[in-house]
């Protein structure tokens, strides 16, 4: 047998409880390791239960370890390797904290152990070693061994850091910035490669007793970005359609919290204005007020309808709805520093609003077209009410392309063609949470702003697809009269 023995050892600028508490959710190792494509949690037990039992005690306590499936990335290839999470020490008054993991790969073990110290209130050490055995390795090849386990120790740990402290708003290059301003070159990023080329994945701001409302969190991208914002210690208000669906989300959601958080379920159907307005009025409310809301429901349909208020339901459900929740959730946010965040396509790109046909009534109707409209539509509102509320952090943010239960229905042909190069749902909602999350958006900073893969993208590309001033005190006044029903 061979081993190969690495250690680093890391100094980093958080707290040692929040680096223990990242590092304990093993499968956030998906954010910062460039060696693994991806990490799942398996096993039934958490983390916070093998804790308790003061770590290796833990196989007497008879509760099974935490299991993690993760896939290597071992020269572009996928490669299948299972890690258990065996020690879990939390910090102890010294300001000490230890986790040791085993992975079982094909044909090689390995021995994670990270040990950390506290240096200052804020800032600890990492001392990491990983210990890999294989079959035999002939001598002469030790050299390169020793090489790639090198570097690939060195590429995790500076995606750690990265991941716990350079993870606020990038800068595209100037490459990325003219494929986007091309469009179509630009949607290569749409896919994974754009989520995986960000310069830092990392999901460590905490939000403990901190409040997020959500729609449409039954499905995909809202189901996903719930469960994260759990894993951050939010309590939850969910919104959806249907009270045993609204519970089965809740229950899927709830394993995912690093504590026992609180999780209210408010059932509403965004295509009606009287239940939107009810909705707003349930959420302003709540004893516990709102410090996010995030409107993430939506729909694409291949066909024209009305709505029982008579609206164009694509425009009802991706405009009105979120239009109306916005307005009236602003006030109270912005006089306690909160954030909305307005969860819109990439689509908008190629359409520009259509104040004299904002139903399709005069053109046949193009779903696709109508959806991408009543997305801008959404940002031009947002990014102007962003000026009218000081303290408010109003963010626009698109997804890219995930792979989530709306997209199968909506589109089945693009779902099946572009099928594998598809962002998952907890990749398409990563800047909705990061936007959620992250300190540099407090008390308003950044308000306004158009989001994609956690940098700033322009609102429109396209000829004639910007509004103007006018466009958009137009686009209000029409608003304002549908709602007044
Ligand atoms: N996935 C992507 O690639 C992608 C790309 C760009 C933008 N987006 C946007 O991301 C958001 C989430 O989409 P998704 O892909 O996760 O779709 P999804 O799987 O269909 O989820 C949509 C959610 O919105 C809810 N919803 C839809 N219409 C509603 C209504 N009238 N009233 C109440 N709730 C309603 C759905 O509830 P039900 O389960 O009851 O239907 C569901 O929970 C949407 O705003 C979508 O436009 C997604």
């Amino acid at each position: 047998m061979t081993t190969l023995n690495l250690h680093r050892v890391l100094p980093l600028k958080r707290s040692l409880v929040e680096v223990f508490r990242y590092l304990r959710d093993f499968d956030n190792i998906e954010q910062w390791d460039p060696g693994v494509f991806s990490a799942e949690r398996e096993a039934t037990s958490s983390t916070q239960e093998l804790e308790s039992t003061h770590g290796d005690s833990v196989s007497r306590s008879g509760l099974s370890k935490p299991s993690f499936a993760l896939q290597l990335n071992v020269m572009g290839r996928s490669v299948p390797m299972r890690y258990t999470l065996d020690i879990c020490e939390p910090p102890s008054e010294q300001g000490q904290a230890r986790l040791v993991l085993t992975g079982i790969g094909d044909g090689f073990t390995a021995v994670d152990t990270l040990a950390l110290s506290a240096t200052s209130a804020n800032e600890c050490t990492l001392d990491y070693r990983a210990d890999i055995t294989t079959a035999d390795v002939p001598s002469l090849l030790m050299p390169v061994l020793n090489w790639w386990g090198s570097r690939l120790s060195d590429a995790a740990m500076n995606g750690l850091k990265g991941a716990l402290e350079n993870d606020g708003p990038s800068q595209p290059g100037a490459l990325a910035r003219l494929a986007e301003r091309l469009v179509l070159p630009g949607m290569i990023n749409y896919t994974r490669r754009g989520y995986r080329k960000m310069p830092s994945r990392g999901l460590s701001r905490y939000l403990d007793g901190r409040r997020v409302g959500i729609s449409g969190v039954t499905s995909g991208l809202g189901l996903a970005c719930a469960q994260q914002l759990a894993r951050l210690g939010a309590d939850l208000v969910l919104i959806g359609r249907g009270a045993e669906r609204l519970a089965q989300a809740a229950e899927s959601i709830r394993p995912w919290a690093s504590h026992a958080i609180d999780i209210q379920c408010i059932e509403a159907e965004l295509s009606n204005i009287a239940s939107t307005r009810a909705l707003s009025q349930q959420l302003l409310a709540l004893e516990r007020p709102l410090d996010v809301w995030i409107n993430n429901a939506g729909a694409l349909f291949d066909s024209q309808a009305l709505t029982s208020d008579g609206l164009e339901r694509t425009m009802a459900v991706n405009f009105v709805a979120p239009a109306l929740l916005t307005q009236a959730l602003a006030p109270m946010l912005a006089a306690r520093g909160g954030r909305i965040i307005q969860v819109v396509s990439g689509g908008l790109y190629t359409q520009g609003i259509r104040l004299d046909d904002m139903a399709f009534a005069n053109e046949p109707f193009n779903g696709p077209q109508a959806y991408a409209r009543a997305k801008r539509a959404l940002l031009d509102v947002s990014q102007y009410w962003a000026t009218q509320h000081r303290g408010l952090g109003l963010h626009t943010m698109h997804p890219g392309w995930a792979a989530t239960p709306g997209v199968a229905s909506a589109l089945p042909d693009f779902n099946q063609r572009m099928g594998k190069w598809l962002r998952n749902a907890r990749q398409g909602s990563d800047t909705a949470v990061w936007l959620a999350s992250h300190p540099v958006f407090a008390q308003g900073q950044h308000s306004g702003e158009f989001w994609f893969d956690r940098a700033r993208r322009p609102g429109a590309l396209l000829p004639n697809t910007a509004s103007s001033e006018t466009d958009v005190q137009a686009l209000i006044s029409w608003y304002e009269e549908q709602i007044s029903v």
